[in-house]
């Protein structure tokens, strides 16, 4: 395949604090994970799946990607139905940065531009990865999907040890000039490799890190679908869709 998707999902989920690894937690009765997958294996052109998952979930993360594999052939929906997903599955690192690190080195050689995309943002609709796709192919640059904030922002002094105590407001950020983004975010192959071997470590966003290195990095418009999952109420509010979407 020319397309790589690397799925991180090795994270602990410590703000949803459901008492196993977030990607695991089950939403409408399926893992997390099961509705990225679906998403994934949705895009209009097949693609290398990489999943990154914690050391002691490779089974169940393997199990979890057979049942959405018969699903997706099963279902005339799915455009490029995948007799046998190309998929693995890798045990992912103590840092976001490094569980991507992890899948980067499992690329086929075939593969030209690579999406990096959050189990979290389980119910990312397939469109937009196409779509990620497509900007990266026709632009040759970095692309992540981003909405326009609705909230006014402020720039507040630097937080107190005490999380409850604010800093004062130093002034109101131009909200024209922001962008809430998501993931999938796309790269062509080589750009991104190279960007990442010269990150440092604290570095979280692979938009960021790509720009650090002095590549461009498009906006294209995301979708509402494309949240994280973070906290309890963003779980609620998945259920609350998928259970309005069921009926
Ligand atoms: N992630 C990962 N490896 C890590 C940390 C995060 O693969 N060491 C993944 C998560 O599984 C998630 C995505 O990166 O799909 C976005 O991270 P986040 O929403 O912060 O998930 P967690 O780190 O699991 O949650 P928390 O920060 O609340 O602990
Ligand atoms: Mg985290």
């Amino acid at each position: 395949p020319l397309v790589a998707v690397i799925v991180v999902a090795a994270g602990s989920g410590t703000r949803l604090a459901a008492g196993q690894p977030k990607a695991f937690v089950p939403l409408q009765g399926q893992p997390m994970l099961a509705h990225a997958l679906r998403g994934v294996t949705g895009m209009r052109e097949p693609a290398q799946i990489i999943l990154v998952v914690p050391a002691d979930r490779v089974v169940e993360a393997r199990q979890i990607a057979a049942g959405v594999n018969i699903r997706a052939e099963a279902d005339p929906s799915v455009s490029a139905p995948v007799s046998a997903l190309d998929l693995e599955v890798v045990v992912g690192g103590s840092s976001r940065q490094e569980s991507v690190q992890r899948g980067l080195a499992r690329l086929h050689p075939s593969v030209e531009i690579v999406l990096v995309h959050d189990a979290a943002r389980a119910l990312t609709p397939s469109a937009l990865a196409d779509a990620v796709v497509d900007a990266v192919r026709a632009t040759g640059h970095g692309v992540i999907p981003g909405l326009a904030v609705s909230d006014t922002i402020k720039r507040v002094a630097e937080t107190a040890a005490d999380a409850s105590q604010l800093g004062t407001v130093l002034g109101t950020v131009d909200r024209s000039e922001l962008a809430a983004v998501q993931t999938p975010q796309g790269f062509p192959r080589h750009v991104l490799i190279a960007a990442v071997a010269a990150a440092s470590p604290e570095m979280t966003d692979d938009a960021a890190i790509v720009a650090a290195a002095g590549h461009p990095v498009r906006v294209i418009a995301g979708h509402p679908l494309a949240f994280k999952i973070t906290t309890r109420a963003d779980l609620d509010r998945a259920e609350h869709l998928l259970a309005a979407a069921r009926t």
